[in-house]
This record gives structure tokens, C-alpha cells and sequence, in this order.
């Protein structure tokens, strides 16, 4: 009996800590990944998860389901299952100009009884997909794509790997937890996730995702959540419908907040469409230095008594609709093409260009993807080019401004052999790239070493790819065993 009872009393202990540990590690989830804030180390944070899956691991019953260690549950499937709404996932109309907004502001108060006055809530226009997220009783029980607006994919398994979507909704103590909430917004990937995972790609051979939306949207419907849960996708959550929605819009932004949600920090309540459009100036300013892709603005009445009599036509609200930032493009001139060999052998090409202005930073250098990427566009050394920021981020050749040829312009040549180490290169089947045959080609142990230090792998500080060229220019080192016996000797002989 005295044996039973110390089982119970360490079963207790045990299951106590483990629930501390989930609250710790939620709380830091928050600040982290919604409030980007972080107040421990990314070790700190790791001992907590392995702390946690050891306890769990004794008690594989006592394992709630909004656990941090229970994002990534479930196998992969060979579906989605279909989803209908509670209510339909409206769709924006787009305005491109200020006059446009005016005639929107016209439309909204014709609507309402002569004099209202209308406040507006302004918004980023994220760029990335629309979702929508039940919770009961607190609980995250249901996710899904818009679909048609009407019926959706049950993405469920998928979104519950993103970490600033909560699990359980942070009711403040004392306050009651709501019955049913539908919160939509918007799933995105940030821009450097963008780019790391696009570099990867093109190393393995693999294509590229034309900007974070499509990479957005690729990584959400994965059959293997596994798969997305390491494609750091985002959530920003934007409208909230039905028995959880206050009298005002930007209340129920704050309400989302509370709750844990991650909420755009640029939105903003303004009382007239003079207001509306100053906030298209200064957020077209500000939206180059986000660290994810907005497409525009969106504004929106703020009391939702209004949009009630609103309505909307067809898959369009008419008490919302988007404003469109034109894209931003810049010709210039394509003077070289480099083509660099990346760690896994691949070798892609860059477009060395005329140094021109776009979205306020002088671009020299343009992504050309690969040799089929050059084929299809038909581009030439010399030639006039049209550029654009792909996903708003990576300068990209758009097309070639054929007109303007003057007859001068050169065939590119696509390599046979590398330019790191001289030895044939070759393309393999479907690939697209084009890879260096030489298992000993230095591009391999430079480029790798630079991957091995990075933040990616073994995240050794300090240690860049300047540090690492200089090693390897210093014979100081051939492979990433050889950083482990460096001694202060050897470093301060270096620059
Ligand atoms: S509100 C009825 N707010 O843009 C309300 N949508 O082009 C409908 N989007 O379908 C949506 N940022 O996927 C809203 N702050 C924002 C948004 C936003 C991005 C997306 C959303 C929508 C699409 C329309």
C-alpha cells in the first residue's frame, strides 16, 4: 500500500511539472514566434521541450492535445477532406487608385442612412492564403482553406504545426471562454523562410516557388504535416465571425490579440477616406522593411452594424475592399551572367546588371533561376531588361525588352565545364540543373563549410563565410572536422 502511494505521489510530481513546463514553454512560444520577443535562448528553450517529452513519455495517457510537443501529430494522408464554412470566406474587390477609394467611400455612405459617419479600419494586405480557424470551447478543432468561399480543405493537421496559431486561445483568467470562434486570416510565409527555402531547392535541383505565396501555399497543402511543419509558415489573424465578433472591427483585432493571435501591428482606425488614402502613402513606405509580403492595403468600415446593411455582392463585401500597390519594376541593363557552384554541386546563374533603383535599393545583381529560365526568355548578354522583386524580395529578370536590341547583343553560353575546378559538368535527366561532376570540386568544401557554420546547421558565432575563406585561403582548413582542432594560434595569424 505504502508502495502504491509513492507511485501516486511521483506520478503527481511528475504530471504537475510536466503541465508547468507546458504553460513555461507556451508563454515563450508567444513571445517568440507571435510577439517576436523572445526572453529565453534558443537552449533554454530546446532543455524545456526535452524535459517535457520525457515526462510525457512516462504518462503516454496523460498527453493533452494542445501539448507544444503534439504540433506535429498524425500521418501523413493521401487527401484533404472537404470543409463547409459556417459562414462563406468572402473574397476582396481591388481599387488601384485614390479616386477609386473615394468612389468606394461614395458607394459605402450611399449605403448607410444619409450622415452616418463612417470610420474605416486600415490593414496591410498580406500576401499569402486565407484561413479559416474553429476553436471550441477555447479549442483549435478545425481548419480550412477557403476553397470555392463556400466548401474549404480541412487543412487541420497542418495548421496546428504553425506556432504562432494557439493551440488553446489565452483566456485571461476569470473571463469566459468562448463556445465557437471563427477566426480568419491569413497563413504566410516570412520572406527569409522564402529564400532559405528556395535556396535549398535550387541545391537539391529542385524548382524554386515563384514568391512566398505560392511557397505559402505549397508547404499548407503538404499531405505530410511533417513536411510543412518545416516550412516555418506564419499566421496573421484578421477578421473574427459569429458569436465571438464585437460591435467594432479594430475591438475585435484587440479581442484576437488577447487571445494570443498574431495581429498586424500597422493597422489603423482613421475617420474619413482623406485619412484612408494618407495611410496608403505612408504604409507603401513602411511595407518594404516588413519582414513578410504585402500586396496592399485593405480597408474596412469599422462597425459592424454597418457592414451588416452593407452586405456584400457576390464573393465581395461592400463595406471592404483592397487597394493595390502597382508592382514595382525598373529596366536596365544585363551586362555578364555569373554562374556561381552552390554546396551540392549546382551551378546557377546571376544576371550582373547596370546598377538601377527599385523599391528604394540599388539592385546589381538578379536571380536567372536556371538554364531553362534563360532559354525560355530568350535572354541575351547586352540586353535591356526589365526587372522586378519576386515576392517583393529577390530581384528577378522579367522579360527582355526585345525592341530595344541593337543587334549586338551576345548568345549566353551555358558552361561545360565548372568554373570552380575546370571538370565537365552535366544535366541530369528532368533536372533543370546543371551540376559539376567533380566529387573534390573546392566549391563543394567552401560552400559547405559555409553552410556547415550557419545559423541552418551547426550555428557557430561569428564563424561567416569571410572567416571561412580566409581559413581555407590559409590552409588552415579542409573540412569541417578541421574547425574543431584550430587552435588560437592558427586564428591569429589571420587578418
Ligand atoms: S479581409 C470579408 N483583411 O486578401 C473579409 N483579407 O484579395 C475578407 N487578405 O481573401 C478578407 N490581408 O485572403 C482581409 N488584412 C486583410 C487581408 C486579407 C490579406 C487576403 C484574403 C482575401 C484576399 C482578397
Amino acid at each position: 500500500m505504502a508502495e502504491m502511494d509513492l507511485f501516486a505521489d511521483e506520478r503527481a510530481a511528475d504530471l504537475a511539472e510536466a503541465e508547468k513546463l507546458r504553460r513555461e514553454i507556451r508563454h515563450n512560444e508567444y513571445l517568440y514566434y507571435v510577439l517576436d520577443a523572445p526572453e529565453i535562448t534558443d537552449a533554454e528553450y530546446d532543455r524545456m521541450m526535452v524535459r517535457l517529452r520525457e515526462l510525457e513519455a512516462r504518462y503516454p495517457d496523460s498527453i493533452p492535445a494542445d501539448s507544444p510537443t503534439q504540433r506535429v501529430g498524425g500521418r501523413a494522408s493521401s487527401q484533404f477532406t472537404e470543409v463547409r464554412h459556417l459562414e462563406p470566406l468572402l473574397s476582396l474587390g481591388n481599387v488601384f487608385s485614390a479616386e477609386e477609394l473615394r468612389a468606394f467611400d461614395e458607394r459605402v455612405r450611399s449605403g448607410l442612412s444619409a450622415g452616418s459617419k463612417v470610420e474605416y479600419v486600415m490593414e496591410p494586405k498580406i500576401d499569402g492564403l486565407a484561413c479559416s480557424l474553429i476553436y471550441e470551447n477555447g479549442k483549435l478543432v478545425r481548419a480550412a482553406t477557403r476553397g470555392d468561399g463556400v466548401v474549404g480543405e480541412n487543412v487541420t493537421a497542418n495548421v496546428r504545426t504553425i506556432r504562432s496559431i494557439p493551440l488553446t486561445l489565452k483566456v485571461p483568467e476569470g473571463e469566459a471562454v468562448p463556445e465557437l470562434l471563427d477566426v480568419r486570416g491569413e497563413v504566410y510565409m516570412p520572406r527569409q523562410a522564402f529564400m532559405r527555402l528556395n535556396e535549398q531547392r535550387a541545391e537539391r535541383g529542385e524548382s524554386e516557388f515563384a514568391n512566398p505565396r505560392n511557397a505559402a501555399a505549397g508547404s499548407l497543402r503538404q499531405l505530410d504535416p511533417q513536411v510543412t511543419a518545416s516550412r516555418s509558415l506564419s499566421f496573421f489573424a484578421y477578421y473574427l465571425v459569429g458569436e465571438g465578433a464585437q460591435p467594432k472591427h479594430s475591438e475585435s483585432l484587440a479581442l484576437l490579440a488577447r487571445y494570443g493571435f498574431k495581429v498586424s501591428e500597422n493597422y489603423k482606425v482613421v475617420e474619413n477616406i482623406d485619412e484612408a488614402i494618407k495611410y496608403i502613402g505612408d504604409f507603401n513606405e513602411l511595407r518594404q522593411g516588413l519582414s513578410y509580403d504585402t500586396d496592399g492595403a485593405v480597408i474596412k468600415v469599422n462597425d459592424v452594424y454597418q457592414q451588416r446593411i452593407l452586405g456584400a455582392t457576390g464573393k465581395d463585401p461592400r463595406w471592404a475592399t483592397a487597394y493595390k500597390y502597382p508592382p514595382e519594376q525598373a529596366e536596365t541593363t544585363l551586362e555578364d551572367i555569373d554562374w556561381r557552384v552552390g554546396r551540392t554541386g549546382v551551378l546557377t546563374p546571376t544576371a550582373v546588371l547596370t546598377p538601377v533603383k527599385l523599391s528604394g535599393s540599388v539592385i546589381s545583381r538578379a536571380t536567372l533561376h536556371n538554364e531553362d529560365f534563360i532559354r525560355a526568355k530568350d535572354i541575351r548578354i547586352g540586353d535591356r531588361v526589365v526587372i522586378n522583386k519576386a515576392g517583393e524580395i529577390i530581384p528577378e529578370v522579367l522579360r527582355v525588352v526585345a525592341e530595344k536590341r541593337t543587334g549586338d547583343e551576345k548568345e549566353v553560353e551555358i558552361p561545360n565545364v565548372c568554373p570552380e575546378c575546370g571538370w565537365r559538368v552535366e544535366r541530369q535527366g528532368e533536372e533543370a540543373a546543371i551540376r559539376c561532376t567533380n566529387p573534390h570540386c573546392p566549391a563543394l568544401g567552401r560552400e559547405g563549410l559555409i553552410h556547415f557554420v550557419s545559423r541552418d546547421a551547426m550555428n557557430i558565432d561569428g564563424c561567416g563565410p569571410s572567416v571561412i575563406n580566409a581559413l581555407l585561403d590559409a590552409g588552415l582548413v579542409r573540412d569541417a572536422a578541421d574547425l574543431y582542432s584550430l587552435r588560437k594560434e592558427d586564428l591569429l595569424k589571420l587578418e
